[in-house]
């Protein structure tokens, strides 16, 4: 059962912001597992941080893609258990007005952290719900199966959406990403402050799943 009883949900209960790093050496000491939130520039990344830690303005949000630029480290500690993390809001992708030579380094940035972060334990990768996932996301896919990390999808603004069509979106989602039964797909928007429960659950269902492992 991964709640400690049906009526202690687990919760953020402290959030606060540590560190922006340029890049994977200047990334701080390792002192917490860690779990990344991944996707396209303006699918809400930064938004589903400040969502789960309730808090207005503690990751920078931006009507503008592209606000993100720095692997950006945040302290929380969920509750009960003390559990602690690092969770990192990454630069998002498909940004095209950064330029060539930005998007390279960005690659080769992101290539380095979800290949050699040894603290990382998972991936919570988003997917804007008004879209098919697109061949970025794909892409991204690809690399955290290559790289051995542990995923999450999550469908984001889904208020933008009828009921029918957030579960064609869900349905679409899950077939080009190619999830299986197991790997859920979880339903969030920020402004219905939809998925809070269930994002905090995978969270520490991550962090649980790597403490089981030899
Ligand atoms: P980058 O940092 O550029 O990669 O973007 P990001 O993925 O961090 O997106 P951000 O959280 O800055 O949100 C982008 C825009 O989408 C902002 O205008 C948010 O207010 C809006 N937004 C985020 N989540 C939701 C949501 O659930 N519903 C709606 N309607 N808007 C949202
Ligand atoms: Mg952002």
């Amino acid at each position: 059962m991964l709640e400690k009883s049906d009526h202690t949900p687990y919760r953020v209960v402290e959030a606060s912001y540590v560190v922006s790093s340029p890049n994977l050496r200047s990334c701080p000491d390792p002192i917490y597992p860690e779990i990344a939130i991944a996707g396209r520039s303006n699918v809400g990344k930064s938004s589903l941080i400040n969502l789960l830690c309730n808090q207005k303005n503690l990751a920078k949000t931006s009507r503008t893609p592209g606000k993100t630029q720095m692997i950006n480290y945040f302290h929380l500690r969920i509750e009960p258990g003390s559990i602690h993390l690092h969770l990192v809001d990454l630069p998002g992708y498909g940004y095209t007005k950064t330029g060539k030579t930005v998007q390279e380094q960005w690659g080769k940035t992101m290539g380095e952290f979800l290949e050699r972060r040894k603290p990382l334990i998972g991936i919570l990768q988003l997917v804007d719900s008004r879209h098919e996932p697109q061949t970025l996301d794909l892409q991204m896919r690809e690399w955290i199966t290559h790289s051995n990390r542990a995923a999450v999808t999550i469908l984001t603004k889904t208020d933008k959406l009828k009921k029918n069509a957030i579960q064609k979106s869900r349905a679409q989602t899950i077939r080009a990403l190619g999830l299986s039964k197991e790997e859920s797909c979880i339903l969030t928007s920020v402004l219905k402050r939809q998925g809070i429960r269930e994002v905090t659950n995978a969270i520490v269902s991550l962090l649980q799943s790597t403490q089981n492992t030899p």
